[in-house]
């Protein structure tokens, strides 16, 4: 019989949020990656995106999967909707992550997935995240070291949501058939600029913390700069343009429409990561 669920990017940011919350609700859970190491304790299955004959494998024993493409890749479409048709074939329920804003336009491919995804007749959950409020020890950490956290946001407000929150509503979606065949926006509580985010950090970690909004060229520059791809600089700061619009400083209540709390706050991010974020007051 068929009852567990796949969760791919099990090793990842939400992936590692998600995985202990299934196990604790006393579900089966694969944890896909490329090594097929065992995470948090459930089973662990090698899955590539790029290696489609690792796909049967992972859905073997399925009935539920968690897709999401990893950060880093651009080739959105081509590497989502072949595991989009690979859950159909086999009527695996998939919860997609995709990100906040996409369905303004069916031409953005993140939309295109959710589209097909949607024409598929497997049944679905899409959830929508805003930035998340981890990129603050990830992407943004050694900004943070130097006491200046550098983007092409200009005055731009965005309402960053906690991984937990994330992981905590792919969950309620994993775990229900209450949710399916609706998508999600999932947005933090507050809608904050980079400015007043830096200061929440600053007051936080217990040392300066500034915001400096640059263009897009000398946030490619800084980029490519740390060895990150030019496709991929050219990527991140095209995402910067809903910002700067203010597209994405929307509040929505769909956490807790799925998990029945409110979502974290940027504050209580920052002192649960205080740690993660090199604050001096911890
Ligand atoms: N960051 C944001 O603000 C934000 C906002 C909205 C939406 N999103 C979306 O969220 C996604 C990222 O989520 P995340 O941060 O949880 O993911 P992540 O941590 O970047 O990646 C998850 C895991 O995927 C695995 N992986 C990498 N390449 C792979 C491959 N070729 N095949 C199979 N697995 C591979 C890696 O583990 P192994 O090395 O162990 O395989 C990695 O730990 C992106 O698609 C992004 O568009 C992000």
């Amino acid at each position: 019989m068929s009852n567990k669920i796949l969760v791919l990017g099990a090793n990842g940011n939400v992936g590692q949020a998600l995985v202990p919350l299934l196990l604790a609700r006393g579900e089966q859970v694969k944890a896909a990656s490329r090594s097929g190491k065992a995470v948090a304790g459930a089973e662990g299955v090698v899955f590539d995106y790029t290696r489609p004959e690792t796909f049967a494998a992972a859905f073997d024993g399925v009935d539920r999967a968690y897709v999401m493409l990893p950060t880093g890749y651009v080739n959105v479409c081509a590497l989502l909707l072949p595991v989009i048709e690979a859950a159909a074939a086999r009527r695996v329920k998939v919860v997609l992550q995709s990100v906040l804003g996409v369905d303004a336009d069916d031409a953005i491919p993140y939309r295109k997935v959710e589209i097909a995804l949607e024409k598929s007749g497997t049944p679905h959950v899409i959830l929508r995240p805003n930035w998340f409020a981890d990129n603050f020890h990830t992407f943004w950490k050694a900004g943070i070291d130097h006491g200046s956290i550098a983007l092409p946001a200009a005055g731009g407000k965005s309402s960053f949501i906690d991984v937990r929150d994330i992981a905590a509503s792919a969950a309620a979606a994993l775990g229900s058939a209450r949710f399916d065949g609706r998508a999600f926006n999932l947005t933090g509580p507050e809608a904050l600029g980079y400015a007043e985010a830096a200061a929440l950090l600053s007051r936080v970690l217990g040392k300066p913390v500034e915001y400096q909004a640059i263009d897009d060229a000398a946030f490619i520059a800084a980029l490519t700069g740390a060895g990150v791809a030019q496709d991929y600089g050219a990527f991140l700061a095209s995402i910067f343009h809903p910002v700067r619009e203010g597209w994405t400083a929307v509040l929505s209540p769909d956490v807790e429409t799925l998990t029945g709390e409110p979502p974290r706050s940027l504050e209580t991010y920052a002192c649960d990561h205080a740690p993660a974020l090199g604050g001096s007051q911890v």
